[in-house]
């Protein structure tokens, strides 16, 4: 199978790299050397590689610059996966397409099923639901998989900054006000690899009965401050902190451009009856992705 991969360097699309390699062969691409903005170069691409699988783990992620770009957030998250669903379309191939809880807006009080509804509440969330929106009203064989809170250790993530701020500051304020379902990047892509062996050799049609939105995101629930707490706990180096104290906050206390929702838990029992897969309790993940062990 020849699998496009777009977003090769991220935190998710670096591993997605590694784990879709046993499937067939990997074209990585990635920002500078494709823009998402540029229509004509996503069409190229399917004229050049003739793909029989897209994943695109690409995304403009940054959620408070959003606020003040969001021609260009649009243009990534919302536009291109919409051309991407088309041309996929038109020549068979499969897609597999990454969103993110903040497309709800956080009122509903208790884990978020698929067919719960949207309210976005900034311009990033906007922008990952209109490609939702434009790749669903594409059809054709696509999983759009919404996920949460993702970190890697390779590029700045939550956890990385956690670690960083230990080395730097007696105390930490954490909030307490913010829950989500914490999610390795290396988990979430190992799954998505598993799913997509199953399909195999026969993916346009396997996935195209399966076709829609799906949950998938680490088992289990954290508020940052518990998150923040497990990430010091698994900590290699702890000898190097000097944090004494991680101290409870609010999300007020941190005015930030974008507004986030604060109970964004994705609730994944779909995912897991239809592919009998799941990422583990987020808390056995992070000592996974932390241990040398
Ligand atoms: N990170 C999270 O907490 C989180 C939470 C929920 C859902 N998600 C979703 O999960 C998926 C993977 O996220 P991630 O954390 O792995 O993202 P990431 O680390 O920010 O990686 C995204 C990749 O997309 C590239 N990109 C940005 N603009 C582009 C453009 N115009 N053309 C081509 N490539 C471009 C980035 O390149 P540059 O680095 O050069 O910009 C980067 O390599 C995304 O769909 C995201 O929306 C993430």
């Amino acid at each position: 199978m020849r699998i496009l991969l777009l977003g090769k360097y991220g935190q998710l699309g670096w591993e997605l790299q590694r784990t879709l390699a046993p499937l067939g062969e990997v074209i990585g691409l990635d920002y500078p050397e494709i823009d998402l903005t540029q229509t004509q170069s996503i069409r190229n691409l399917f004229k050049e590689h003739r793909p029989q699988l897209i994943v695109n783990a690409t995304a403009y992620t940054a959620v408070d610059r959003a606020e003040s770009e969001p021609e260009i957030a649009l243009a990534v998250n919302g536009q291109a996966p919409g051309i991407l669903a088309e041309e996929a379309q038109q020549i068979k191939a499969a897609l597999i397409h990454y969103s993110t809880d903040y497309v709800f807006d956080g009122s509903k009080g208790s884990a978020y099923v698929e067919t719960d509804a949207t309210n976005p509440l900034g311009v990033y969330g906007s922008s990952k639901l209109a490609g939702e929106q434009a790749i669903t009203q594409i059809g054709g064989a696509y999983l759009i998989l919404r996920t949460s809170w993702v970190y890697s250790l390779r590029r700045p993530s939550f956890v990385t900054k956690v670690l960083e701020w230990s080395r730097q500051q007696p105390v930490l304020r954490m909030v307490t006000d913010q829950v989500a379902n914490p999610t390795s990047a290396r988990m979430l892509s190992e799954v998505t690899a598993q799913l997509l062996a199953r399909g195999l050799p026969i993916t346009f049609d396997w996935l195209k009965e399966r076709r829609g939105i799906y949950h998938l995101a680490g088992s289990g629930i954290a508020t940052r401050m518990e998150w923040a707490q497990a990430i010091l706990r698994n900590d290699p180096h702890p000898q190097e902190q000097v944090v004494q104290s991680v101290e409870p906050a609010l999300t007020a206390d941190f005015p930030t451009p974008a507004q986030r929702p604060l109970f964004s838990a994705l609730n994944c029992d779909l995912f897991r009856q239809i592919f009998g897969l799941g990422l583990p309790d987020w808390r056995t993940a992070l000592q996974l992705s932390m241990s040398a062990d």
